[in-house]
């Protein structure tokens, strides 16, 4: 991989988007790649949580590539947000869970993208934001769609309409980030909390993703009784036993996967 480096440690991948020289914006050389290496992440069951982050200091990804941009007709623009779409849906819905860690600047499609994954995770000097109207196009990488879902219409339409680029406490006061730490603390963050998730059950996790995933566009009575299949599902799981036997016990759960 020309732009992405994946490091594994503990059933934790760290897959780092590196192209500082425009910083880590995203061409279609890296969108390949990320499709690539998260089809692969997909299948792996020692990989149990993904910590998504940019090389550097000062971005975690700063947007789309414009370079790329400048010259797209409408319909290379349209293959360039699909391309984008199907690693953001497998970020969004691959079994791990995956944690964005935002060590800078998240532009147009860095914010974009990290909205795609599970929980986010940013530095203080992390910055949000949607420039694109700035450039006279419109987020393509799903911005539109998932921002509003986030932080609700309200704020992101000032966000899309302004171009103003929050920081990171502001993102944290509206909901885009879970949390907020200094920098130095970054990856030890993420990394603690990815260790706390792989410790539980990942298989009901996974489960449990695809449960909020899929309920959150139904009706709430199909949502509550998919839930319920779902948690019919889990019952029949070795880990349940072991969870519950060793609740039961009072001694530690030994969760595996299934
Ligand atoms: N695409 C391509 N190159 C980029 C880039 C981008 N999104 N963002 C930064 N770069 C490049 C710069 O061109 C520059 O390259 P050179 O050294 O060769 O000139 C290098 O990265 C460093 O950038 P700056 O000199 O601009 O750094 P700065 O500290 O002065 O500013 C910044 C940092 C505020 C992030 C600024 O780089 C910036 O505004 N970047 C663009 C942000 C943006 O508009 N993002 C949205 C893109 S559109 C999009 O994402 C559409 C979509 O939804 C699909």
């Amino acid at each position: 991989m020309n732009n992405l480096r994946l490091e594994v440690e503990n059933e934790i991948a760290v897959l780092t988007i590196s192209r500082p020289k425009a910083l880590n914006a995203l061409n279609s050389e890296t969108l390949n790649e990320l499709n690539e290496v998260l089809s692969d992440i997909e299948k792996r069951d020692d990989i149990k949580v993904v910590i998504l982050t940019g090389d550097g200091e000062k971005a975690f990804v700063a947007g789309a590539d414009i370079a790329e941009m400048v010259n797209f007709t409408a319909a290379e623009a349209r293959a360039f947000g699909m391309r984008a779409s199907e690693p953001f849906f497998k970020l969004m819905n691959m079994r791990q869970v995956t944690i964005a860690a935002v060590n800078g600047f998240a532009l147009g499609g860095g914010c974009e993208i990290s909205m795609a994954c599970d929980i986010r995770i940013a530095s203080d000097n992390a910055r949000f934001g949607q420039p694109e109207t700035g450039l006279g196009i419109i987020p393509g990488f799903g911005g539109t769609q998932r921002l509003a879902r986030l932080v609700g219409m309200g704020r992101a339409k000032e966000m899309i309409f302004t171009c103003d680029a929050i920081k990171a406490d502001e993102a944290y006061r509206i909901g885009l980030v879970n949390k907020v730490v200094p920098q130095a603390e970054l990856m030890d963050t993420a990394k603690a909390m990815a260790a706390k998730i792989a410790s539980k059950g990942s298989y009901a996790n996974a489960i449990a993703k695809a449960a909020i995933n899929n309920g959150y566009d139904m009706d709430i009575k199909n949502a509550v009784e998919m839930e319920a299949n779902l948690f019919g599902i889990t019952c029949s799981t070795n880990d349940k036993k072991e969870g519950m036997t060793a609740f039961l016990e009072k001694r530690a759960a030994d969760l595996t996967d299934f």
